[in-house]
């Protein structure tokens, strides 16, 4: 052999051995990125439908605690909801896929199903990703999904302070929009086939023994929580991070003048039914809530849009700080966070 015969030979097995390498490392990087513990086969979402073809086994949970969760098809708990009068604050009771009594509530149980992908099949975009609340411009059927009152305030809304058409009929489910658009209508691009709907079973709720049993006062059924007289949803300070510190100055200027210094003491308000100020601290328990975006959510509502208190004539109503502009949403933030920590 020559030379020259050797060296092509080597070149071509050189070549060749690289070009693998470098397929290899693209396939690598294409799938996981710059980074060698690949993520790919991890869920994106802490709720996973359960695929309900055939035989098929129920996944795995990662980081899920489902235990004393109810199972029960996405679609009935939506018509649990609507029957039981679609309430944000009350909760309301279903059956779950074997037949035991459950109960839920809007924020941890109905809200998702509009919020969550992957909800309805496994790929699903959010509804609110096409219902949002960019009315008029992006927001299909000019309906919001994103908040309660979006949902509550209906499609084919004209203006953001507009009343549309109820999806909900008036909870007459079998009525109403949304389960026309759901299950009985004609398909709309986009939405999940009512086959899919049809199959979707979650987690939600829990079992009404173990909530009796572990007596949680804020699940109890029928306790309604304090809401403010002016219609609105949260704003944006409950996304945001609050400083107590900066709210403990802010309230001090702002609050305390009604609600006493630290909350502590409301002033006198003749013509309402409470007589005073309601105090801050301790606040009123129905607003608190071990979740803090939850007791977040009940006090920014106050704050945001204020409030007429209960009586024939009060002198002293609540501001609507958000509404009017008067503070912006990282002072409410603030105070969010400032007023919670009154109440440990
Ligand atoms: C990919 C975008 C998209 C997604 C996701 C989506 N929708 Fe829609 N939705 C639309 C469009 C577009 C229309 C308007 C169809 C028409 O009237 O022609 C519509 C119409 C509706 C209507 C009827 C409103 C009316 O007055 O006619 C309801 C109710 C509705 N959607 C609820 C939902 C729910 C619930 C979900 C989640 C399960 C959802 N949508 C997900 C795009 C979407
Ligand atoms: C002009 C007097 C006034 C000022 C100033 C005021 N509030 Fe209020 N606030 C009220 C009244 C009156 C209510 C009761 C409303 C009702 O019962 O619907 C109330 C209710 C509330 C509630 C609900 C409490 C409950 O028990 O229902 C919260 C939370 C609250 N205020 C926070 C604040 C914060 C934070 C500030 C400062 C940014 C503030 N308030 C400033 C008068 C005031």
């Amino acid at each position: 052999m020559t030379d020259d015969v050797r060296k092509v030979i080597y070149t071509t097995v050189l070549v060749f051995v690289v070009g693998v390498l470098i397929w290899i490392s693209f396939i690598f990087i294409n799938a996981c990125g710059f980074s060698f513990t690949c993520n790919q086969g991890k869920p994106l979402v802490e709720r996973t439908p359960i695929p309900t073809v055939g035989h098929a086994p129920i996944p795995a949970f990662v980081n899920q605690d489902t235990s004393g969760k109810c199972q029960v098809r996405a679609v009935d708990l939506l018509e649990a909801w609507v029957t039981a009068g679609a309430s944000d604050t009350k909760t309301f009771t279903f059956n779950d896929v074997n037949g035991n009594a459950c109960e839920g509530n809007f924020s941890q149980d109905v809200h998702p199903l509009f919020a969550e992908a992957n909800i309805w099949y496994s790929g699903a975009a959010s509804c609110d990703s096409c219902h949002s609340p960019d009315l008029g411009k992006t927001s299909a059927a000019n309906l919001d999904l994103t908040t309660y009152a979006g949902i509550t305030a209906g499609s084919q809304r004209q203006a953001a302070d507009a009343k549309g058409n109820d999806i909900l009929g008036g909870g007459d489910w079998q009525n109403s929009k949304l389960y026309e658009t759901l299950v009985s209508g004609p398909e709309i691009t986009g939405h999940p086939q009512a086959s899919a709907v049809g199959s979707a079973v979650i987690f939600a709720g829990k079992s009404t023994s173990e909530a009796s049993a572990a007596g949680t006062p804020e699940a109890t059924p029928g306790v309604e929580i304090a809401r403010p007289s002016n219609p609105g949803g949260p704003g944006a300070a409950v996304t945001m991070t609050g400083d107590a510190q900066s709210g403990a100055q802010i309230f001090a200027t702002n609050c305390a003048p009604c609600h006493g210094s630290q909350g502590a003491a409301g002033v006198p308000n003749p013509g309402s039914d409470d007589g005073s100020v309601p105090v801050l601290n301790p606040i009123d328990p129905t607003l608190k809530d071990p979740n803090y975006q939850t007791f977040a959510t009940n006090v920014d509502l106050f704050i945001q849009h204020g409030s007429t208190p209960a009586g024939p004539d009060p002198v002293i109503k609540m501001p609507a700080w958000g509404d009017s502009g008067t503070l912006n949403q990282q002072q409410i933030a603030d105070l969010i966070a400032y007023v919670i920590s009154l109440n440990p």
